[in-house]
This record gives C-alpha cells, sequence and structure tokens, in this order.
C-alpha cells in the first residue's frame, strides 16, 4: 500500500479540527437553541458538558485514531476489536452520511442567502416577505440545487487529498473565519440596547435548568464538537507522533465554544436592539437576521459577511464527514481517492435531494411527525452520535486502557490520566447513557 498522508504542519492538522468542529452547529444551531432554552441557563449546562465530556471524548478520538493510524472500520479491525468495537466503525460511515446529506440542505440555504445578499445588494424587505421569500424557497427545487452545488464544492476539495484538500484549505478558511467573527462581534456590541442581548446570554438563570436543557446542550456539544462518529478519530489517524493530543483537545474544545459564543454575541444584540424574538427557532438566521440586516447602517456588507462567515464555517465541516467514509471506501474496499470521493458524494447528493425535497414536494412523508430531513437530523444526532460516543469512552477506557492512553498522551501527569480514564470508564458513558434514555 502507498505511504499513508499525514497532515504536513501542526497548526494544519489543528486548524483542520477546529474546522471540523466549528459550523452550522456553532452559528446557526447554537444561537438558535440557546435562544429557545432561556439563553445563559442553557449556555452554563452546555460549557459544563463540553468540560466533563467533551474533551475527555475528543481525547478519545484521538488516541484511537493515531494509535491505529487507520480509517474508522479499519480501527477496529486492525486492533482485533470483537463485533461490538466494529460496529463503531458502521455507525460512524451511516452516521456520517446521512449528517452530510442534511447539514449540506442548510449549508446550501447558506450559499443560497450569500448569493442574494451580493445580488440584492441594499434591498429592504419586511419580516412577512422574508419569511414568505424564506418558506418559498426552501420548498422549492432550487433548494436542492444549492444542496447539490454544495456537495460539488467538497468533491473538490476532498478531491485533493488530506493536505492539499483539507489542509490547505483549513489552513486559509480558518484564520478568515476568525477574523471576521471578531470584526462582526465588535461591531454588534456597539449597536444601540446590546446590552439587553449580552444580559441575555450571560446573566446565570439557574431556575431555567431542567431535563429538557439538559438534553437540548448535551446534543448540541456531542454535534458540535464533532464527536460521537468517528470524525475525529479518521481525523487524528493523519496525525503526526508530534502532535501533543490533550493540548489540542483542549484548544478544540475551547476554540469551538469561544465561536459559539462569539455568535451568540454577534446575533443576540442585534436581536434584542432591533426588538426581535430570541426564540425563533431554525429560522433565526434566515428570517429573522435578514430582516435585522435591512434595517441597520451597512447592513447589506454586513449580510454579505455573515453568510460568507456561515458558508465558510459548513465547508470546513463538510469536507471532515466526507473524509469518514471517503477513506473507510479507499482503504477497505479499495477504491482509489477519486473514485471513493465520488462514491460518498454520489450517495449523499441522492440522500440530500430527499432531505431538501422534504421541505416541499416530499413534505407528505413522514414517520411519525418527522420529515425526511428531520428523520436524518434526529437519526444521528440523537441516536447514533450518543451511541457512539458510549461505545468510544469504553473502548478507549477499558480496551485500549492505561498503557495505550499513557503511551499516546506522554508528558501528560499521571493523575490527569488517571481522571481521563476515570471519565471515560464511568462517567461519560453513564451520562451519555442517561441524558439520551430520558430524551427518547
Ligand atoms: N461540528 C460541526 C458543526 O458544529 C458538524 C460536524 C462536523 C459534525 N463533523 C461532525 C457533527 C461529526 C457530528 C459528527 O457544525
Amino acid at each position: 500500500m502507498s505511504e499513508r498522508q499525514q497532515f504536513t504542519t501542526r497548526f494544519g492538522a489543528v486548524a483542520a479540527a477546529v474546522g471540523s468542529a466549528v459550523g452550522l452547529g456553532n452559528i446557526w444551531r447554537f444561537p438558535y437553541e440557546a435562544g429557545v432554552q432561556g439563553g445563559s441557563a442553557f449556555i452554563l449546562v452546555y460549557i459544563l458538558f463540553v468540560c466533563i465530556l467533551g474533551i475527555p471524548v475528543i481525547t478519545a478520538e484521538f488516541i484511537i485514531g493515531r494509535h491505529s493510524g487507520c480509517n474508522v472500520y479499519g480501527t477496529f479491525r486492525r486492533l482485533k476489536a470483537s463485533p461490538l468495537w466494529r460496529s463503531i466503525g458502521f455507525i460512524s460511515i451511516l452516521s456520517s452520511i446521512m449528517i452530510l446529506s442534511f447539514y449540506s440542505v442548510v449549508a446550501g440555504w447558506t450559499l443560497k442567502y450569500l448569493i442574494n445578499s451580493i445580488t440584492h445588494f441594499g434591498q429592504h424587505h419586511s419580516q412577512a416577505a422574508l419569511h414568505e421569500q424564506f418558506g418559498g424557497f426552501i420548498a422549492s427545487w432550487q433548494a436542492v440545487l444549492y444542496t447539490l452545488l454544495v456537495l460539488l464544492i467538497n468533491y473538490l476539495i476532498l478531491n485533493r487529498g488530506v493536505q492539499k484538500g483539507i489542509e490547505r484549505m483549513s489552513n486559509i478558511m480558518m484564520p478568515l473565519l476568525f477574523l471576521l467573527l471578531i470584526v462582526f462581534s465588535i461591531h454588534s456590541l456597539t449597536l444601540p440596547g446590546a446590552a439587553q442581548g449580552i444580559e441575555f446570554l450571560f446573566r446565570p438563570d439557574f431556575s431555567a435548568i431542567n431535563s429538557n436543557v439538559m438534553l437540548a446542550a448535551m446534543g448540541q456539544a456531542f454535534f458540535s464538537l464533532s464527536i460521537g462518529l468517528g470524525c475525529l478519530i479518521t481525523y487524528s489517524s493523519y496525525f503526526s507522533q508530534r502532535e501533543r493530543l490533550l493540548p489540542s483537545a483542549v484548544t478544540i474544545a475551547g476554540l469551538d465554544t469561544l465561536v459559539a459564543v462569539l455568535a451568540g454575541v454577534i446575533i443576540f444584540p442585534a436581536v434584542f436592539s432591533f426588538g426581535e424574538s430570541p426564540a425563533a427557532g431554525p429560522k433565526l438566521v434566515f428570517e429573522v437576521l435578514p430582516a435585522i440586516f435591512g434595517a441597520m447602517n451597512g447592513g447589506a456588507v454586513w449580510s454579505i459577511f455573515f453568510f460568507a462567515l456561515l458558508l465558510l464555517a459548513s465547508l470546513t465541516s463538510t469536507i471532515s464527514m466526507g473524509e469518514i467514509s471517503i477513506a473507510f471506501f479507499a482503504e477497505e474496499m479499495h477504491l482509489k481517492r477519486k473514485s471513493a470521493t465520488a462514491l460518498v458524494i454520489g450517495i449523499c447528493a441522492l440522500f440530500g435531494t430527499l432531505c431538501a425535497l422534504s421541505f416541499g414536494p416530499l413534505s407528505a412523508i413522514t414517520l411519525g411527525g418527522k420529515s425526511i430531513f428531520d428523520l436524518f437530523d434526529f437519526g444521528s444526532s440523537n441516536i447514533l452520535l450518543p451511541l457512539g460516543g458510549i461505545l468510544i469512552s469504553l473502548f478507549a477506557g477499558w480496551v485500549l486502557g492505561r498503557k495505550v492512553v499513557s503511551k499516546e498522551l506522554s508528558g501528560v501527569p499521571r493523575f490527569v490520566i488517571s481522571l481521563l480514564l476515570i471519565c471515560l470508564r464511568f462517567i461519560a458513558p453513564v451520562l451519555i447513557a442517561l441524558v439520551f434514555i430520558s430524551g427518547l
């Protein structure tokens, strides 16, 4: 077999992993979940989950991936794991394809709104008109077109491989994304009435914490950190021995949370400043924000910035989902990288089309009240991700155990390793299982 590719620099490796983590989950989903779940209470619980579940599970995925140096399915085969553990490989491939399919639909909406912001520069529409536009667009065949366009961009990047495709894109896109985020946050903070938005985000309100908030926060943490489906196992299989796994895991969790909070800082001051409701749900970004941009000084430019930001963030995430299955098909099924890429993107194009159409022509097809899009989202985010998370924690904690963990985390103090092992063996699986069951 030809020499396996690796990320060339530590910066590139971390940029790719942060790129995977930072996505629609941070800028689209986090603010609307926080808005619906009462703001600061949600954020508090969220940060707690990032610390006690997120960092340990990211580290576990990194340890597994670098230890095996192989795609997710091959990992468990190579480590001679029993069928139970090998099922992690299947869960990963299935759920990454499901997520990539519905995620591309929303990324497609973003692309459409970016193009609109440019072609309809400075046009102002009423909230009602925006509502109608958005509803009409997502129900139309145009939404399919944009989904496929997003997948095509993914194909073009992924086709170039790990170094020239994924790493190079991340090296360019991630710094740009952070720059945009910072400029944008400063602007939002200077809006009249911004304080109300900041208060909504940061004034602790413990009374609002309940089991729904906990479940939503955990699901969000898993999704946002890209954990539970072997995405980071795949990426870390391209890490070199120089990579320090624990500091990288902490950096990724920290930056991911920072971006989510900054997205809140961008959105909520504007929402309150323009007298809108923070609890608009999924349409917050596509209906409420455009109305705000329409009324804001220089809003036409901010609108372009915002949707460019969202698109950049989505693309570095979608390529990470695609890579999971591409590595699998290339290494396990011995396909050429080009063919593996075409196959994976092709499958997602098919499912993505179904997901996109489920807002329009296929909206009548439902199961338990859920549309095709919702089923893909719910099945992967709420069922497969937690399941994968439990198995990955147990595998790293019990099967690989202290010896491999210490070897991969060389230089990390013993008590930190013990703490991590306790988290992976007991705390994470039990906590995930509890929240998971209570949510079904
Ligand atoms: N974390 C990304 C986001 O916040 C989405 C994502 C990328 C993801 N790769 C993943 C989610 C793997 C779960 C698993 O938008």
